[in-house]
């Protein structure tokens, strides 16, 4: 799929994987309009070539006035990429952490899901890129909110990849391994094989052009995340238990 003179909207924009693909899709000639809640930064990110269209995702009926004025702004949708998330290392299981993490993560999705499919339903093509994560594969301690999040995204964006492909609408899953952005920053932990964005972002867009299903990446993390699908449950609570 050639992304010169696509339509795109990237929400979650103003910083990491979404700011750079924002950059990476201008680049290769799409015409980009970009979302989040800190508009200095997503001017700084548009800088003058894209669409800045500010929005919090947590509130639906805002997330469907955005997608209005970005349909306005770029004269129709042709990819819709929903990279917006939010992170949290929880210390201990606590519910108000929780609930952040499905606002953000999962009801935000729903929220723009919500706004798009339609109008691509009614083009009568698209494609929406989902950005989960391999902390979606197994039960990871500490991630406890962010990686039900992150598998409930997997599971959702398979569905409606079912679901809409009557319609010509295309659904891409990234599963990225760690990004070096904003959202990792604060990590103690170690991060093996940790990529750049930039690099994460051409990883991106190469699926979206390939018109891949799951886009996983850096390979050394795809695959550890495959094998860990494949542990027995007790060999994993054993394993990680020592950790
Ligand atoms: N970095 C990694 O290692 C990694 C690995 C796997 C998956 N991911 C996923 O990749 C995606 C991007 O993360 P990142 O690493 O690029 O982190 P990031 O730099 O923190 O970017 C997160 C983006 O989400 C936006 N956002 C957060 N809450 C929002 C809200 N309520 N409404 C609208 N926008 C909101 C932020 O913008 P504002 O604050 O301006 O709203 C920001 O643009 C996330 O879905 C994350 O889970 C990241």
């Amino acid at each position: 799929m050639e992304l010169s003179g696509r339509r795109i909207w990237v929400v979650g924009a103003s910083s990491g994987i979404g700011a750079a693909l924002a950059r990476e899709l201008a680049d290769r000639g799409a015409r980009v309009a970009v979302s989040a809640r800190r508009v200095s930064a997503l001017q700084d990110v548009a800088a003058g070539r894209m669409a800045v269209v500010p929005v919090d995702i947590t509130d639906a009926e805002a997330v469907r006035q955005a997608a209005d004025r970005v349909v306005e702004e770029l004269g129709g949708l042709d990819i819709v990429v929903l990279s917006a998330g939010y992170w949290k290392q929880l210390k201990d299981f606590d519910a108000e952490s929780f609930q952040r993490h499905l606002d953000v993560n999962l009801s935000g999705m729903a929220h723009c899901l919500d706004a798009v499919i339609p109008r691509l339903r009614a083009a009568g093509a698209g494609v929406i890129v989902g950005i989960a994560s391999v902390a979606g594969y197994r039960g990871l301690p500490g991630a406890e909110a962010y990686g039900a999040t992150k598998a409930a995204q997997i599971n959702l964006l398979e569905a409606l990849r079912v679901r809409l492909r009557p319609d010509g609408i295309h659904v891409v899953t990234v599963c990225p391994g760690f990004v070096d952005t904003e959202m990792t920053d604060s990590n103690t932990f170690p991060m093996p094989f940790i990529i750049s964005a930039p690099r994460a972002a051409q990883e991106i867009a190469n699926g979206i052009e390939r018109r891949a299903t799951r886009v996983a990446f850096p390979w050394q993390m795809s695959w550890l995340a495959r094998l860990a699908k494949l542990v027995p449950d007790n060999l994993w609570t054993r394993l990680l238990s020592r950790s």
